[in-house]
């Protein structure tokens, strides 16, 4: 669900990473790989390595890969802000709504850096700052009954950890890219193709904002999400208002390295 729910991003996306048929493609935080499939169809002869923290994922990342025929794309388990990724290595690194949960941001895309050959190209995808998108804020509205709920520091790993340009160019520039480009996007979070789908999947994701509410407040929670939900049914799916930014950047040598 959630490889849908992003997609209307990924023709921007892939727009701007401009890949060739030889590329080696790094796809960091890949989940369950929709983007890897996606480079690795494009870089039929070159190849595509996706990484993720979730065992489950790459799991799943491998069998969809393998269901294609993609024998260009492999997927590794691990942590790619510290994977020993070998130095100057791949042509392009992608990021679908992953490099947001770095918890060192700056050391974790130098160590991407290194891994790009020189003058390789960056293309991140990552929120824009909550209030522009509808999906959260009026989901969590709903699950909050009422709470105020606590907003990570903005230095931690969140969703949107990386919604100031601002900081964005700052990570970028002390993690050695160059030409570093913040466009902001907007498109639909689409949550299923029917409200009952919607409310599963959401809670999938955001289900943890119950946790305290006495039976009742909990039961109240779930009907005002139910609400919200079928506020946003079309006729088709459940889709809510998003806006993203889509970076780009080249690596460059830096002094330290
Ligand atoms: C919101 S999901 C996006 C998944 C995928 N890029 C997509 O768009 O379908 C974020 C992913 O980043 C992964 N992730 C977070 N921190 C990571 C890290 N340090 N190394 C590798 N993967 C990470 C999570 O496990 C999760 O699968």
């Amino acid at each position: 669900m959630f490889e849908r729910s992003v997609a209307g991003y990924d023709d921007a996306l892939f727009d701007a990473a401009g890949l060739r048929s030889t590329d080696q493609v790094l796809d960091l935080g890949c989940g369950t790989g929709s983007t890897s499939r996606r480079a690795a169809r494009s870089a039929m002869r070159g190849g595509v390595l996706g990484v993720d923290l979730s065992s489950a994922m790459v799991s799943a990342a491998c069998r969809r890969a393998e269901e294609e025929g993609l024998r260009n794309a492999e997927f590794l388990q691990a942590d790619a802000q510290i994977h020993p990724f070998a130095p100057a290595s791949f042509d392009v690194a992608i990021s679908r709504t992953a490099a947001m949960f770095f918890s060192d941001r700056v050391a974790a895309l130098a160590k991407v850096r290194r891994a790009l050959r020189p003058a390789g190209r960056l293309i991140l995808l990552v929120w824009r700052p909550a209030s522009r998108n509808a999906w959260f804020l009026e989901l969590t509205r709903a699950l909050a009954d009422g709470r105020r709920l606590p907003t990570p520091p903005p230095d931690a790993p969140s969703p949107f950890a990386l919604a100031d340009p601002d900081v964005i160019a700052a990570v970028l520039s002390a993690a050695g890219y160059a030409d570093v480009a913040i466009r902001g996007l907007e498109g639909g979070m689409y949550l299923g193709p029917d409200p009952e789908q919607a409310y599963d999947f959401t809670l999938g994701f955001l289900g943890w904002m119950l946790d305290g509410l006495d039976p009742v407040r909990r039961a109240r929670a779930c009907e005002a999400l139910r609400c919200t939900i079928d506020a946003h049914a079309g006729l088709d799916d459940v889709s809510f208002g998003s806006a993203a930014w889509l970076v780009t950047a080249r690596s460059q040598q830096a002094s330290a390295d």
